[in-house]
Order: C-alpha cells, then structure tokens, then sequence
C-alpha cells in the first residue's frame, strides 16, 4: 500500500497493538484478563449488582498499567501521524494510555480512558476526573453529589464516546488501518465496511484473521510490533 500527499489514514487499535506491552487482549488466543470475562464485568448491571467486583477488576488494570511501557506499533503509529499531520486519525478502542505515552497528539479513546473516573449518576454535574488510584476495599464516592464513582469507560450496553466525531473522520478517510481488534465489537467492527463503502483502501494488521477480515483489502498476518515499524517506514520513505 502506498500512502499519497491526498490520502486521510484512520486508524483503529484495539487491545492487540498493547498485548506486546504486556496488556492482555479479551479474545484471541492467550485473551483473557485473568479468569474475568469482559462481558461479565464491564456492564452497568455487572457495576449495578456488585460495584467492589467491577472496582477490583478495574483496579488490577490500573495497577497493571502502572507496569507496562509503549511497543514499537504504538511508537510507529506516532510516527506516522507527525509525518501526516492532521491527515492521520487514531481513534482506539483501548482505555489505556499507550499511545499518547508513545508520543501520539490527537488519541480518540471510543471506550473511555482507564485512569480516570466520573459519578455514576448520570444527572450529576461533575466532571471526570484523572485518577489512577486501585480501589479494593472501600468504594469511592462523588465528592459533588455522593453517588458511587465509577470508571469513565465505556460498557457493554453504553455508547461509545464521540461517535459524531468518529463518522466524521471515517467519512473522508481514503484509508483505514485496523491494528489488533478482533473485529466482534461494535460499532467499532463496522468502521472497516463503512470506509470501504466509502471507496476507502482497507487494510489489517495483527497475527490473526479478524472475524471482518473479508471486508479489508490486505490482511498482514503478523504483530503489531513486528510489522508496524517496517510498514510506516516503507511508507514514510515513499
Ligand atoms: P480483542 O481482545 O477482541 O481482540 C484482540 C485482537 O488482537 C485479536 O484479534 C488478536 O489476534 C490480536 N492480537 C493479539 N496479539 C497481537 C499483536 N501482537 N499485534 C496485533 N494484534 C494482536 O480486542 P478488541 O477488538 O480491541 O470493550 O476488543 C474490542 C472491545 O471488546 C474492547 O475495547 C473492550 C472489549 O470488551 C469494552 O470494554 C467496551
């Protein structure tokens, strides 16, 4: 693929451009965040019914995170949009903060970020907030309203974030890059066939077919970390 001075690159990670970092997937092989099943956890009836367990689930990532540093696709992708400027659009289904500790401007997280937290009241007005704080014991109450805080991700069954600003971008896309997502969760799933529709090269990276690899142009079966690197030089270079 070959990338020209009119071309628009959106890109869409998921959690396989950080499992080289040492940040477990959902699905895929080896994807499980230690005997939690993501559908089970990350939902409001899950946070409704047990609030503790969906805080120790968050927790244990917040404290994970802390471990773990940018991989050589995080550190490509940055790279990449130095060089395009504001013609390269990164929006991520990952909550964690990767990709901007790699040296990317412009992340759109669609699924929230980990280290920050917000009231679970809907109606209340505070804002969310950075916090990377493991709550295990005790849960954390809104110093505005004192509803139950929760984490500012997204869960199943809850709308991802800034959608408006994702169509948009997809809309003048002429190439869209999916790196690491297994192509089941929606909208994000989806991206790939609109682009497409839109006339937009398609192209996935990761060492699995994703379950919507028959709607990209050029499947490359491999790590991101592998190949991302090559790929963005090969492309800087031309
Ligand atoms: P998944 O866990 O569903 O898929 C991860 C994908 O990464 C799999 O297809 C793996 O083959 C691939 N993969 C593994 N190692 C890789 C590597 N080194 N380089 C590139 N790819 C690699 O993750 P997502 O598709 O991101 O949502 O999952 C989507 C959403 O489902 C998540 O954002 C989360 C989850 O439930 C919410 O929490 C709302």
């Amino acid at each position: 693929m070959r990338i020209s001075p009119s071309d628009r690159l959106f890109v869409l990670t998921g959690a396989g451009v950080s499992a080289e970092s040492g940040l477990p997937t959902f699905r895929g092989a080896g994807g499980i965040w230690r005997g939690y099943r993501a559908t089970e956890v990350a939902t409001p009836e899950a946070f409704h019914a047990d609030p503790l367990m969906v805080w120790q689930f968050y927790s244990m990532r917040r404290r994970k995170h802390q471990e773990v540093k940018p991989n050589p696709a995080h550190f490509a992708l940055a790279e990449l949009e130095r060089q395009l400027g504001e013609r390269f659009f990164l929006c991520t289904q990952n909550v964690d903060s990767l990709h901007e500790q790699a040296g990317s401007q412009r992340v759109l997280h669609m699924h929230g970020r980990l280290m920050m937290t917000r009231c679970s009241r809907e109606a209340c007005p505070s804002k969310p907030f950075e916090d990377s704080a493991a709550y295990e014991t005790e849960l954390p109450k809104c110093a505005t309203c004192g509803a139950l805080l929760r984490p500012h991700v997204c869960w199943f069954g809850e709308v991802p974030y800034e959608l408006d600003r994702i169509f948009a971008e997809l809309n003048r896309s002429t190439i869209l890059m999916t790196v690491g997502s297994s192509g089941v969760v929606e909208p994000a799933a989806s991206f790939v066939r609109l682009a497409r529709r839109n006339g937009a090269r398609t192209i996935y990276v990761g060492p699995e077919a994703p379950a919507n690899h028959d709607c990209f142009d050029e499947v490359v079966l491999a790590k991101a970390g592998e190949a991302l690197p090559g790929m963005v030089k090969d492309w800087v270079a031309a």
